[in-house]
């Protein structure tokens, strides 16, 4: 065997022939190390693998012709081939085209220091991860899966972005949706089942008037139709002995994880803040709830999150951090901050001190009225989970509302033409429609 060191970084989610085509050709030129990329290495431009990184280790590692096996934490190479040094990199020649080539070009310079070498292999053409990984999706997902999606996300990015569901068709919106930015796959991680949009949707005001039996079944009709995890807003949580239920019910269908607000009476939209008469819970009361919801839970998955409504009630900030410290103390797995001011200000400063707390755990933004603020400024505060609670349903009824009126104002619809999905658009919308 020839003494060649042969480096090959890969994420090796779904393998097929191409993948070993390259380990091969690896093989031929030397002792094999694959660089196996972690998932926040791989979620830094596309999204989190399906198998994780040790069920993926196991795969790689039990490939003829592989050495060993180590993490690449970055897409960039170059700290791992600084420590293996080796003579030969393997890749496949796609990457000399669009996002990869500043990548390859630094692999190349690197391995110029001690004389190393690019090997390119041809791609195979028939077979690729993006096709398999659509018929991945149409295959669907189990609960299970669909349950822990949410904490490998956490794990593997430093921000993830959840929007309204209200019914099937938004669900398919935020599960479909991309766009690229400088050779990133930009997406929504996942789903936010909100009491506004899905009440709104069904004709009530949101009040818990719609009873968590109509919620569950809006999620049901989501579920069946998307892959990615749903975070359910669980309102008040209503009674503690209720509320045990609810968790149970979340956890069969592989929702990832309840919000309940620190509210108690008939509850009314934080939105509307002071202007309607909205009371706190007492901590104690809360506490406990929270703890009863913990013990209900059968995986250690799942989570229950606390929202707090002080700043919404008034109370100020350090309100708030005395609840947010004794919730977490009460077995909270996170904590939902809301604020209905039109300037980040005071959501800003409930982060600098919440990042000050010993037990902090995940923190979760709703930036609806400071709608101002990036994804990237709530990031760099210590946000974990930015949710967009409304958005889709508020974009759609205005533009449904524009087509009554215009087909009332001329007699006939040709006006309105122009603003709607073109009758082919929607027959091949939904695959099997023909
Ligand atoms: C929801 O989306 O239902 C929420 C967020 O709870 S808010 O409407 O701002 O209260
Ligand atoms: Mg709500």
């Amino acid at each position: 065997m020839s003494d060649k060191t042969v480096y090959v970084g890969m994420s090796a989610d779904l393998v097929h022939p191409g993948h070993l085509n390259i380990l091969n050709k690896a093989a031929d030129l030397g002792d094999v190390t694959v660089g196996l990329l972690t998932d926040q290495a791989i979620a830094s431009y596309k999204r989190v693998p399906f198998m994780t990184f040790e069920q993926r280790k196991q795969v790689i590692e039990n490939i003829k012709g592989v050495s060993n096996v180590i993490p690449q934490h970055t897409l960039d190479y170059r700290d791992n081939l600084n420590a293996v040094k080796p003579d030969y990199v393997v890749h496949g020649d796609d990457w000399k085209e669009g996002v990869q080539q500043k990548t390859r070009q630094q692999v190349i310079d690197c391995l110029a220091q001690w004389g190393g070498e690019l090997v390119e292999v041809p791609y195979t053409q028939g077979i690729s991860s993006t096709q398999l990984q659509a018929a991945m999706k149409d295959l669907g997902t189990t609960p299970q899966i669909r349950l822990k999606a949410l904490r490998r996300l956490l794990n593997a990015k430093p921000l993830v972005r959840f929007l309204d569901i209200h019914n099937a068709l938004s669900g398919l919106i935020i599960e479909n949706t991309k766009v690229e930015i400088e050779g990133r796959i930009e997406e929504f991680d996942g789903m936010w089942g909100s009491s506004l949009t899905d009440s709104t949707a069904k004709g009530k005001p949101d009040i818990e008037a719609v009873d968590v039996s109509s919620r569950m079944s809006t999620l049901n009709e989501v579920l069946e139709v998307t892959t990615k995890p749903i975070i359910y807003d669980g309102d008040t949580g209503g009674k503690t002995e209720h509320f045990v239920f609810t968790v149970k019910t979340l956890e069969r269908l592989g929702v990832s994880a309840v919000i309940i607000e620190d509210k108690t009476g008939l509850k009314k939209n934080s939105l509307f803040g002071t202007d309607v008469e909205q009371t706190q819970d007492s901590i104690e009361n809360f506490s406990l709830k929270i703890q009863a919801g913990k013990r209900a839970q059968a995986t250690d998955d799942f989570m229950i999150i606390a929202r707090i409504e002080s700043l919404i009630c008034g109370q100020g900030i350090d309100h708030a951090i005395e609840r947010a410290e004794a919730f977490l103390e009460a077995g909270a797995d996170g904590i939902m901050i809301h604020s209905r001011e039109k300037s980040p200000d005071e959501i800003l400063t409930f982060c600098e001190k919440y990042a000050a707390l010993p037990n902090k755990k995940y923190l979760i933004a709703v930036p609806s009225s400071y709608n101002s603020i990036y994804e990237s400024e709530l990031q760099a505060a210590g946000v974990n989970v930015v949710i967009y609670a409304n958005q889709l349903l508020r974009s759609a009824y205005p533009a449904m509302v524009s087509t009554a009126q215009s087909i009332l104002q001329h007699g006939r619809s040709a006006e309105v033409d122009k603003n709607m999905m073109p009758i082919k658009q929607i027959l091949e919308l939904i695959p099997g429609t023909k």
